[in-house]
């Protein structure tokens, strides 16, 4: 099989050392570890075409794989063999048609450089997060990505025309048609959103840009609980484009890591807003901190944005990204740090930061040992009970799987698997992720 890669790739994409795919071969969170036979690295997609036949033919399982920034372990595989397709060399493509105001963009390209081309056209692609630098947009398609504009401008899902999506037998499905109306049957393009790498591998996505809604004033607010944060960012209306919450002890760890002004301890919380019309004075406490400067506006985003990167730092780390209805949010929390309590950590263990007014909350629970798996389940029972989401934005991965019949019925799962099989008769497209 090897070698047949290799004659189709050259060497130099084709990757089987240890040190050469050691990059490729641990998720970003550290605990899922892949054993692959080879990274390959294709440029084009008809290389990806070469990459799938030949992987059918030796029935070799094939994990996509783009900035590999995956919470959930979707972008790497286990000591079961296969092969990991990096998708990070795909860069064909990357136009605007003026006429529709679409980007046609190859996969492999990043979040951050898509926002870039965007903007140099005067338009905007309004989905962004913090990890923008390393994040394909081959990757947030498949994921259907959040991030901190969601309350304003929605999920990928919401922005995505079509994709070019090339099937586990090499067969190209191509769907960057600019056509404005097709209604020819069901959108294969919207099923592969959200598909994480097992419905087939997207080389190329077209995207609906939009008219750019620039923030005019950004607000780090203290706020007592929930509730208040809620309430003010309800109050600021139409005009908002952020919402996001960090507990004032969480936020000064990031401070203090990376020589950031400590913030007022008088409150539980801070709410960061941002919004592109007046600046809503009335609304604000007095400790509110104001900032209108790109440089001002920078530091007030690093007390939320840096959370992921500290608590990383941690071992024994329990992350779960979940939502719930934004109302329930506050019981929500109360109840989860009960369960935290009850299974061994500790109050200054528990963070709990996100996109409040999208009702999801980033929790990462740390030090539960041995009761990680019955803490997981205790939180996911909650998340259930309160009719919220196993998943708010991460996607299942291997992570997440085994909760899914929590959330969907038998005949949705049933439904999965044979869309998947359809799509997938060989079953190597990421065979261990969405897999209850
Ligand atoms: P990978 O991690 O490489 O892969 C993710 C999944 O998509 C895998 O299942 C993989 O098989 C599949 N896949 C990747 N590329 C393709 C392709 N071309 N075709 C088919 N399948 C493919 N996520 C959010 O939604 N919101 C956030 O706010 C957010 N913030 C983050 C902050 C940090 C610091 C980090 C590290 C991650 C964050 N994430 C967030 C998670 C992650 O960045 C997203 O899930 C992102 O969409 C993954 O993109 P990627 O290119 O890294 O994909
Ligand atoms: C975020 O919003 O920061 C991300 O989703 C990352 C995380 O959950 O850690
Ligand atoms: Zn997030």
């Amino acid at each position: 099989m090897l070698n047949k890669l290799r004659s189709v790739l050259g060497d130099a994409d084709v990757l089987t050392s240890q040190a050469q795919m050691a990059s490729y071969s641990t998720d970003w969170t550290g605990e899922f570890q892949s054993h692959p036979v080879a990274v390959v690295r294709p440029r084009t997609a008809e290389q990806v075409v070469d990459i799938l036949r030949i992987a059918s033919e030796f029935d070799v399982a094939v994990v996509t794989q783009g900035g590999n920034t995956s919470l959930v372990g979707g972008s790497v595989g286990g000591d079961w063999p296969h092969l990991i397709v990096s998708t990070r060399q795909l860069r064909e493509v990357l136009t605007v048609d003026p006429a529709t105001n679409q980007l046609t963009v190859s996969a492999g390209y990043t979040l951050a450089e898509v926002q870039e081309c965007a903007r140099a056209h005067g338009l905007e692609y309004p989905i962004d997060l913090a990890a923008r630098d390393s994040a394909t947009i081959g990757g947030t398609v498949a994921t259907n990505a959040g991030g901190i504009r969601v309350v304003a401008h929605g999920m990928t899902r919401v922005h995505v025309v079509g994709v070019e999506i090339i099937l586990s037998d090499g067969e190209v499905i191509d769907h960057l048609h600019p056509l404005v109306k097709d209604n020819s049957g069901p959108d294969i393009s919207k099923l592969a959103v959200g598909s994480e790498g097992t419905l087939g591998i997207i080389t190329a996505v077209r995207l609906q840009l939009s008219r750019p809604r620039t923030a005019a004033w950004t607000a780090l607010i203290p706020v007592a609980n929930l509730d208040v944060a809620i309430d003010i960012s309800r109050a600021i209306g139409q005009q908002l484009l952020a919402a996001e919450v960090v507990l004032t002890r969480t936020a000064n760890e990031v401070a203090a890591a990376h020589g950031l002004p400590m913030l007022s301890a008088e409150t539980r919380w801070w709410l960061l807003v941002e919004g592109d019309a007046e600046l809503p004075s009335s609304l604000l406490p007095d400790a509110t901190i104001v900032a209108l400067q790109p440089s001002d506006v920078e530091r007030l985003w690093k007390y939320r944005e840096l959370h992921t990167n500290v608590i990383s730092h941690h071992r024994d780390v329990l992350k779960l990204d979940v939502s719930v209805d934004v109302d329930q949010l506050p019981t929500f929390i109360a109840r989860v740090e009960e369960a935290a309590t009850r299974h061994g950590v500790h109050e200054d263990a528990m963070y709990f930061f996100g996109h409040v007014m999208d009702g999801n909350i980033h929790i990462s629970l740390i030090g539960a040992g041995i009761q990680r798996r019955a803490l997981s389940d205790a939180v996911m029972d909650i998340v259930v009970e309160a009719g919220g989401a196993i998943s708010a934005e991460h996607g299942v991965g291997q992570l997440k799987g085994k909760y899914l019949p929590l959330v969907r019925t038998g005949r949705e799962l049933t439904l999965f698997n044979d869309v998947r099989q359809a799509f997938d008769p060989a079953g190597i497209m990421n065979p261990h992720v969405l897999q209850q």
